[in-house]
């Protein structure tokens, strides 16, 4: 049966009963709640290769550099905690701020180089706050694996730089994103998208689909990343705030395709800022 904590203690005290009775190895699957499909796919994968799993439902006041996207934020702590209960998850974490910072806190993890574009750029601070959150959340739960979706691309690239660089004894497991049936990448935000502004959010997969396949099959990548940033204006996206080609772990901008590669996107569609990546 799942239990809820809200206390670092209660939680230590339940994975040093497992470690003691020899479930050795320990899932974590952290969240911001307001959980889809693609959580429960990351939860799924954790059930298959760990004794016991704990979901985290943190909604990170530090990795949010606007107060509205914060106050906005989707929260739905019942209907989350039912969705987990019938994945067979051991414990669904789901702490206080002050918990989780108490008076006096006064530490933040900078992980430099792959930080600083798209996303670093764009949202000042939000990866100092998600990667000393995730450092916080590893350490507080003890885990052995601990499981992201690759649709935060550049923030699965984060958190693996920060477990090597600080000898974290986490093995990081990165999933596939989850679409809907016409493309959209599941996000938590996707449900503040109005009817037509749902309907056109499919664009942005089938912009980058196309725009990938272009440069695949030989297109100068300049060129056709200039078409797919037209053809998502054309689709309706409001603002492309970026559509580029990255080296897939470093996320240094390529110009030509001898390594692994990935197209990466932000762009705004009725009021919402959809993200997404795929490989190319
Ligand atoms: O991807 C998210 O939901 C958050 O960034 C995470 C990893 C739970 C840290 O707050």
């Amino acid at each position: 049966m799942m239990q809820i904590l809200r206390t670092v203690a209660e939680l230590r005290t339940r994975v040093r009963g497992w470690k003691e009775d020899g479930r050795q190895v320990v899932g974590l699957v952290p969240t911001m709640g307001a959980l889809h499909e693609g959580h429960l796919s990351l939860v799924r994968a954790a059930k298959r290769g760990c004794d016991r799993v704990i979901v985290s439902i943190f909604v990170n006041p530090t990795q949010f550099n606007n107060e509205d996207d914060l106050k906005k934020y989707p929260r739905s702590e019942d209907a989350d905690a039912a969705l987990l209960a019938a994945e067979g998850v051991d414990i669904l974490f789901a702490p206080s701020v002050t918990e989780v910072y108490p008076p006096g806190f006064a530490s933040l993890i900078t992980v430099s180089g792959v930080s600083a574009p798209m996303e670093g750029e764009r949202r000042p601070g939000h990866f100092e706050g998600m990667a000393t959150v995730v450092a916080k959340l590893m350490g507080m739960t003890q885990a052995n694996r601990a499981y992201f979706g690759q649709k935060d691309w550049q923030q699965l690239q984060v958190v693996k730089r920060m477990v090597a660089d600080l000898n974290l004894a986490v093995e990081v497991v990165g999933c596939d994103t989850i679409r809907e049936a016409d493309g959209l990448a599941m996000s938590s935000r996707n449900v503040r998208l109005d009817a037509l502004s749902r309907a056109q959010a499919s664009g942005l997969a089938r912009v980058m689909g196309k725009t990938a396949a272009a440069i695949r099959t030989g297109t100068d990548i300049a060129a056709a990343l200039d078409q797919g940033r037209e053809e998502l204006r054309l689709a309706g996206f409001t603002e492309v705030e970026y559509l580029d080609l990255r080296d897939a772990a470093m996320l240094d901008p390529i110009t030509r395709l001898d390594q692994p590669a990935r197209l990466l996107a932000a762009a705004w569609i009725g009021g919402v800022r959809l993200i997404d990546n795929i490989a190319v």
